[in-house]
Formats: C-alpha cells, structure tokens, sequence
C-alpha cells in the first residue's frame, strides 16, 4: 500500500485471492471479451471523419475489437478554434471543482475496470496483470493532479489550449496522465492518443465527458501521425504534452522552437536503461528483476531494461541463472492470468524485431532465445531473446521489444562503464545490484537517469511516490506523478496589487 504525500492512498486494484472477486472479474472480462466497440473523434466541430477502420487482436488476428475512424488532419485547425472559445470559461472553473470532476474520472475508471482491462488486453496486447496495472495508474493520475490542482494551482492561470499526445504502450495510464493533468492545470486539451490503441482512449474520454468534462474543454482527435503533426504546428497551440519516440519529440520541439511565444513542451521519450551488477549481489533476486525488468510488457516498457552489465566475476552463474528462468516464461495469450509475455503491438513493430535479432544474431557473441507456442501464428509474438555483446558501443539505438543486451565488467572498469551508459545520452531509468551501500552511492552520483533503483526491478514506477521521467535524450522533464508537472502546465497568476 502506497502513500501518497497528503495521506491518499494509491488505487487499491482487485483482491484476487478472494474467489468471489475473481468469479465476477471473469464474468464482467468474458462479457466485454465479447464485446464490439467503435471509436470516433469526439470533436466540438462537424468534422469529416475517414472510413472506419477494423481493430485487430495482436495476440489473436481473428479477434475484432472494434472499429475506429480517424479525424482527417486538415479538420485539425477548426477543433482548434473550438478549444480556443472555452479557454475562458474552463479557466473560471476553480481548481476544486476540476479536482471533484477528476476523482469522479477516477471512481469511474475503477467501476469500469473489467472492460478498460479488456481494451488494453484486446487492443493492447497486455496482460491481465499489466491491464490491472494500467487501470490502478490511470485512477492514481487523476487522484494525484486532483490533489495537486487543490494545493498548487490556487495561485496559478493556466497556459491555456494544450496537446497531449500519447504513446499505445500505457494506453489507459499515459493517456489519462497528460490528460489529467493538462484539465488539472486548468488547461483545454486536444488528445491524440496513438493510432493503434483508439478504442480504449475513446472509451475513457466518454467517461471523462460523464464525469463532468465539458466537451469542448476535452476534445478527442483520434488519428494518424498527421493529426497529431497538424496539432504541433497549429501556432494557437499553448502546450504540448508528448510521450512517444525521441525522434518524434524532436520534430515536435523543431515546430515548437520556430514560434517566438514560447509554447511549453513536455516529452518523455525513450531510453538505453541500464542495470548494473556488481559480485555482491543476491543472485536470485537479480534473475527475478532482470526477468521482469527486460521482459514484462513484452519490453514495451520506456523504462525496461535494454542493457544488463554484470561483474565478470559472476556473469556465468548470473547469466546461467537468468537463461534458466527464461525458459520458464510463459509466452501467449495475454488473457490468461498466467502468461508473463504478451504480444508486441503490432506486425511493423514485430518485423522490426525480428530484423535487429537477426542481425544481432550474427553479430553478437552469444545468444539465448525462448520457443515460442506452437499457437502463435496469425499473432505478433516475439521470443524473448538474449544476446551478449563484446561492448556496449554495439548497441546503437534503443530496442523496443523483449530483447536483453548483456555486457561483462571487471571491477576496476566500473567508471568506464558508467561513461559509457551516460555517453548514450539517455538518463531514464537504471538499476543496481550491490550490497555494498559506498558502491550504490556512487553509481548513483556519476549515473544519468530520472530514476535509479537499488536492488529491484527498473520498471512500474507508482504515481506520486516515484515521480517518473528523464533527460537528455529521455526527456524534458518535469515527472509525471511528481509534483512540478503542473507547475509546467501552468504560470504564476498575474500579481493583483492591493488597492
Ligand atoms: N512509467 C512506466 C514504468 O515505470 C514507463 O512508462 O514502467
């Protein structure tokens, strides 16, 4: 149970060790499994929608979900236009009655938590455990900003119209996050979820507009890339909230960096995480967390782990250990509770894949990859996969998958490696294992990262207790569920002299 500053706690998820709780889960789960949905854009304008698409089941192509239609990017300007208009009126809202309307979001959310955990298993690729996971965050995103709107933004204006565009790898929890907190801040939102997850956005904004979301304040421009290109280069545009791939945020801040009043921009983006082990760590806990760590969510984790750099001195045993127990992962159909490795997000994400392992099992040193199901055709399964590499310089860009890179040290080259890890100029998320706290302390001074966690896995990072977000390459800052975000979402109120 976590704590959040003013004495909250965190959303409390589902007790399934209680049968009665599981039965019904399963019930309301096989029930909207059943289901078929179709998303539109929810827009304050009369705009011209393209011809529905069908949504398909990564984990099962002859599943549907649903049909989803997308906004075309030249109706972009006059949703615009139409968020201008309630600026006013959203802003003359105080920031307590925002606060009500998003924990009404968030009871929303939790009573709907069988069909936005099936969204996110039907259209998402995750599994249960993780769709359990991404309704908790979500709820914890509006309870959170709810809280922060109450204590910052008292004294604060909002900036006005933002964007906020997000990624399909957290395609309840990122979504409800930018959103959130751009409403919290007092701010009108244009969202752009990810292409691929329109479903599950369109689901949540329906429940945002019933709880209290004026329409016009939120708008949905569910789309393609172009949409949300349109939207970054609309100069009316006061913010924009990115989490997605840092060449994306790079074209973003290029559009956003030619104006002259200088819009706000929030990215997280992507990074090279590393985790550390040095001769003193605990094996087993080790294997437990590179496991997690590197393979859960399918590794579509910003925060996974990409690089494992072990002490020479242990790196068979360690490595033997950790090749064991990926043989015992469960690859497959992320409806069951029992599958660790779901489905990447879609065939161009899984042909990516599937060309850097093939290069890299050329390249590298060794590797160890996992069978998959007989069952896993007509699916974007990708075996989790091993490689060990001479040095980290043959790493060049981040691998968004379930793919580990594994690097030894020797003990006098811990600084050097440590350049290394921060001359790829990601500073996200890292790990250590050690037991000897003066070795903990000073990776944790010299290493570039957002987060550094000691002696567990790197990934699942909770709203408001451990803030989330990075720099350099990773990122702009301020963390999400920590308590600048709103600060960046907003500016000090205009300064009333007393009469
Ligand atoms: N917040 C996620 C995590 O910590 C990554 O986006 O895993």
């Amino acid at each position: 149970r976590h704590l959040y500053g003013k004495g909250r706690l965190n959303s409390q998820g589902l007790d399934l060790s209680n049968e009665f709780v599981l039965q019904q889960l399963q019930a309301e789960m096989n029930e909207a499994a059943r289901q078929s949905y179709a998303a539109a854009p929810l827009t304050a304008v009369e705009a011209d929608a393209a011809a529905a698409h069908e949504v398909r089941n990564p984990a099962d192509f002859s599943d549907i979900v649903g049909t989803a239609a997308f906004i075309k990017a030249d109706a972009v300007p006059e949703a615009v236009s139409a968020a201008k208009t309630v600026e006013g009126a959203w802003a003359a809202v105080t920031p307590f009655e925002r606060a009500e309307i998003l924990r009404r979001i968030a009871d929303k959310f939790e009573a709907a938590m069988p069909v936005l955990m099936m969204l996110a298993v039907r259209e998402a690729g995750k599994t249960l455990q993780n769709a359990i996971a991404e309704v908790r965050e979500a709820v914890d995103f509006c309870r959170y900003y709810a809280d922060e709107a109450e204590t910052t933004c008292a004294d604060r204006a909002p900036i006005g119209t933002v964007a906020a565009i997000s990624p399909w790898n957290f395609p309840l929890a990122i979504f409800t996050g930018e959103v959130a907190a751009a409403l919290a801040a007092g701010n009108v939102v244009l969202a752009k979820p990810a292409e691929q997850t329109t479903l599950i956005a369109h689901y949540a904004v329906q429940l945002m507009h019933e709880a209290g979301v004026p329409k016009n304040v939120l708008q949905l421009l569910s789309g393609a890339g172009d949409v949300g290109a349109a939207l970054t280069q609309d100069t009316r545009i006061n913010g924009v909230i990115f989490t997605g791939s840092t060449e994306v945020a790079g074209l973003i801040n290029r559009n956003l960096s030619r104006r002259n009043d200088h819009p706000v921009l929030i990215a997280e983006t992507g990074g090279m995480n590393a985790m550390i082990v040095d001769s003193t760590a605990l094996a087993e806990q080790v294997c437990a967390d590179v496991l997690n760590s590197a393979f859960d969510s399918a590794g579509q984790r910003c925060s996974a782990l990409r690089v494992l750099c072990v002490q020479e001195d242990v790196a068979e045993h360690m490595l033997a250990m950790i090749k064991g127990a990926m043989n015992e992962l469960r690859v497959g159909n992320p409806a069951q509770f029992n599958t660790d490795v779901g489905p990447v997000i879609d065939a161009e994400a899984q042909q990516n894949l599937l060309a850097h392992i093939e290069k890299m099992k050329a390249a590298a040193q060794s590797f160890h990859q996992i069978a998959l199901p007989q069952d896993a055709e007509n699916a974007t399964f990708v075996a989790p996969v091993l490689f060990e590499l001479n040095n980290l310089n043959e790493l060049q860009r981040e691998v968004f998958g379930p793919v580990l890179h594994v690097v030894r040290y020797r003990a006098g080259e811990l600084d050097a490696l440590i350049d290394q890890i921060n001359a790829k100029q990601f500073a996200l998320t890292h790990g250590i294992h050690s037991r000897i706290d003066g070795t903990v302390a000073h990776i944790c001074r010299r290493i570039e990262a957002g987060n550094v966690y000691v002696n567990r896995n790197i990934v699942g990072a909770v709203v408001g207790v451990q803030p989330f977000g990075g720099h350099g390459l990773s990122g702009t800052g301020p963390k999400a569920g920590g308590p600048f975000y709103l600060q960046r979402l907003s500016r000090a109120a205009a300064w009333q002299m007393p009469a």
